[in-house]
């Protein structure tokens, strides 16, 4: 009897969604169409988490730039035109509320989670004076310079093959630290690699899937499986590793925090709170920090290592582009670096950079929420529906590229209208407001690997791949690991 009923019930929805969708096509406008779901669940069982972004492409290949997906009852366009896209973080503000995110920006406290309101315009506005100005930008140079030879010193004094994956990821998050709060780790403490372990937990607990944030009625399955757990243990241990931060900020003395303290971020916010005590709290303090960590460390990481990849997987434009840094700067003695003030001599190597994300986008897709129903380019959006730009199909939309599956830097020293086609920082209100800090990091940890060494993969090593891990950003799946060779013209005469 009970599945008779059960049976009826499914036929009844199944009905139901046949008249709908007639009714939808007897409409005269451009439907966003999309594979068909099952009842309840939507797409979600369709969706490839292990592959998304081509699944995502061929999901646009299939049924046109504003594809249709439902998870459970959350309605999903996935767009795949520049120009749309355009349009849509032009006009969109508010990014979807995702559990995960929301418990570690503490209710979005922060910025990148944060609702479009006066707080997220006031974090905004502080950040571009105390962080990103170009004044400030100007101040961080030496945590800059001073993480990078940190890094070329270490790799000058190993004769081995060196994991970049991890060297590039220690070196943001310290330059990070450094700017945010006044303080680095060497990268065996004991404290860096618990702090290490955190972010990473972190960034997986951001995008993990939670039944609550669709399937209501299934939310008990997040506490039952462990994961609601694990949040709440990550959250609970990067709150104090915040507080401690506080404290030492507040007591200086007590702590190892460095001169520079008097110029971090931290230091400014903690003297707004004082003066606005009613609107800053230490939940806005933390949440920027958990911020900042996060958006600023795995991007840079993910640029640096994404280059490298590409370069090493097309040995003639390696070739091309450390002939051109090293003719640009001439010769340095044996591990002195290349400073930032040279880096304007470098335009192929920033092509090269554009190049890598255009193909590598550590940011690969970007989230909007539309807020009410309402017609966009002709499609009818529901209102609720997540947006899923897929930044990576637009990078590499034949329409828009030539070649577009080619590494080809010279396509940015010839054109300059990128930023119409592609959107490696994203766009709108809500676009990357650490471009600049981002894009100088990058530039500088790689004119130094590519002037001060040749690169090589070591013996017996697996070919190099461009596998990628899915997430908030996209890292390589595989570290790459390589070995440094002190170039011959380094090692036989050292120029003064
Ligand atoms: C190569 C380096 C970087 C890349 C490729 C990158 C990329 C992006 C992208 C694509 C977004 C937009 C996300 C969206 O629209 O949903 C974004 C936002 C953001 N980025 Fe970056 N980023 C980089 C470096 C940094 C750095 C160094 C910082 C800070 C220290 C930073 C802080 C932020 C913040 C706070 C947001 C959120 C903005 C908001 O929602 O209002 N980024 N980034």
């Amino acid at each position: 009897m009970n599945t008779l009923i059960v049976m009826m019930m499914i036929i009844l929805v199944i009905t139901v969604m046949l008249i709908r969708t007639t009714r939808k096509k007897t409409k005269n406008k451009p439907l966003a169409a999309g594979p068909r779901g099952v009842p309840l669940l939507g797409n979600l069982l369709q969706f490839d988490k292990s592959n998304t972004l081509s699944y995502l492409q061929n999901l646009s290949h299939n049924y046109g730039p504003v594809a249709l997906l439902r998870h459970g009852s959350t309605p999903i366009r996935v767009v795949s035109s520049a120009a749309l896209a355009k349009q849509i973080l032009k006009t969109h503000d508010n990014k979807p509320s995702v559990l995960g995110q929301q418990k570690l920006s503490y209710g979005g406290a922060d910025i990148a989670f944060s609702p479009h309101n006066p707080h997220w315009k006031e974090m905004r506005r502080l950040c571009a004076l105390h962080l990103f100005s170009p004044a400030k930008l100007a101040s961080f140079r030496p945590v800059r310079e001073a993480q990078v030879a940190r890094m070329m010193a270490t790799l000058q004094a190993r004769c081995s093959a060196a994991n970049l994956s991890e060297l590039a990821m220690s070196l943001a998050s310290n330059i990070i630290c450094g700017v945010a709060f006044g303080r680095t780790y060497d990268d065996d403490e004991y404290e860096k690699k618990k702090l290490d372990k955190l972010v990473l937990e972190a960034q997986a607990l951001m995008v993990s899937f939670y039944f609550s944030d669709h399937l209501r009625v299934f939310s008990w399955v997040d506490k039952l499986s462990g994961l609601l757990g694990r949040l709440d243990t990550n959250f609970d241990e990067l709150d104090a590793f915040y507080q401690q931060l506080i404290d030492e900020h507040i007591h200086p003395s007590s702590s190892q925090i460095n001169s520079e303290t008097k110029q971090d971020i931290l230091h400014h916010m903690i003297q707004l709170k004082r003066q606005k005590p009613d609107s800053i709290t230490w939940d806005h303090i933390k949440a920027l920090l958990m911020n900042l960590f996060v958006a600023g460390t795995d991007t840079v990481a993910a640029a640096i290592v994404w280059t490298m990849t590409g370069l090493m997987l097309r040995p003639a434009i390696m070739k091309k582009t450390q002939e051109h840094i090293r003719q640009a700067i001439g010769c340095k003695k044996q591990g002195e670096m290349i400073e930032e003030d040279e880096l304007e001599k470098l335009p192929y190597l920033k092509a090269v950079v554009m190049e890598a994300l255009r193909l590598y986008p550590p940011a690969p897709l970007l989230y909007r929420i539309e807020q009410q129903s309402q017609s966009i380019d002709g499609y009818e959006i529901e209102e609720g529906t997540t947006f899923i730009i897929n930044a990576w199909a637009i990078a590499r939309d034949p329409e828009n590229w030539e070649d577009p599956d080619e590494f080809m830097p010279e396509r940015f020293i010839v054109g300059s209208d990128w930023e119409l086609r592609m959107l490696p920082f994203g766009g709108g209100r809500r676009g990357c407001p650490g471009m600049g800090m981002g894009m100088i990091a990058t530039h500088l940890a790689l004119a130094n690997l590519l002037y001060s060494f040749d690169w090589a993969l070591p013996p017996s090593a697996p070919a190099i791949d461009t596998d990628a891990l899915p997430g908030l950003t996209m890292h390589k799946k595989n570290p790459l690991i390589l070995l440094p060779i002190v170039p011959s013209c380094f090692t036989s005469s050292p120029i003064n």
